[in-house]
């Protein structure tokens, strides 16, 4: 099923619990939550004490997409905090299978994230151990970049490999989603649609979250 994962990085931080409660009633299922540690990506963002508030606010599942260095050293904090579904960027892990397996050991669901530049076939051994693949559709960093059409051609790929495979981890996608390029990641393959800008960026989240899921659905 389609489901509209809304990125908090848009949202305003002072009024967290508003914003989630926003999106929520615009049809949103799995909050996304982008931790950022200047390092692995250009910038700063949010982390395990925020996601302990935010835990309180809302029973959706959280769903944290980490681009950290060392994400091994942090797991731990993020299943004591909260998180339901973790996500770790291919770049940024020298023994992947065992961060996923160390994030499932936690109770959590194991994704794994790639940049635009890298290539699906990286994956091909760890489809099986994986919930998720978020197939990111900007370089990770900031929200409100312009959606990659080049990613397009990914998602295809990882929905046919997946079936040729008979697997059945869900797609998702994370960049630049917006009404234009809604639809063309849905017909590529992705069911799970994170957003951010077109979600709280026009202070109308209910509208636009609910607008968005429409589209995505129709
Ligand atoms: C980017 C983050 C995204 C970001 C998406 O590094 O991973 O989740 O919030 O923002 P929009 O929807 O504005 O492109
Ligand atoms: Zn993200």
């Amino acid at each position: 099923m389609t489901e509209l994962c809304f990125s908090i990085l848009a949202a305003d931080f002072a009024h967290l619990a508003d914003d989630v409660a926003k999106a929520t009633e615009g049809g949103g299922t799995v909050v996304h939550f982008d931790v950022m540690d200047g390092v692995f990506v250009p910038n700063i963002s949010i982390g395990p004490p925020v996601l302990n508030s935010l835990r309180k606010a809302t029973a959706l599942p959280i769903d944290c997409h980490l681009m950290i260095a060392n994400a091994d050293a942090y797991i731990p904090a993020f299943a004591d905090n909260g998180a339901d579904w973790v996500s770790v960027q291919w770049e940024a892990c020298r023994h992947l299978n065992r961060t996923l397996e160390l994030i499932r050991s936690h109770g959590m669901k194991p994704g794994v994230v790639i940049n635009p530049a890298t290539p699906v076939e990286f994956l091909t051994d760890v489809l099986d151990i994986v919930d998720h693949v978020l197939v990111m559709t900007v370089n990770p960093g900031f929200g409100g970049q312009a959606f990659i059409p080049g990613t397009l051609k990914k998602i295809e790929r990882l929905a046919q490999m997946r079936q040729e495979r008979d697997l059945d981890f869900r797609i998702q996608v994370d960049g630049g989603i917006d009404h234009t390029t809604v639809e063309s990641v849905v017909k590529a393959g992705a069911e799970l649609l994170v957003a951010g800008t077109s979600v709280f960026g026009r202070g109308q989240a209910v509208e636009d979250a609910r607008s968005l899921l429409d589209l995505a659905r129709k």
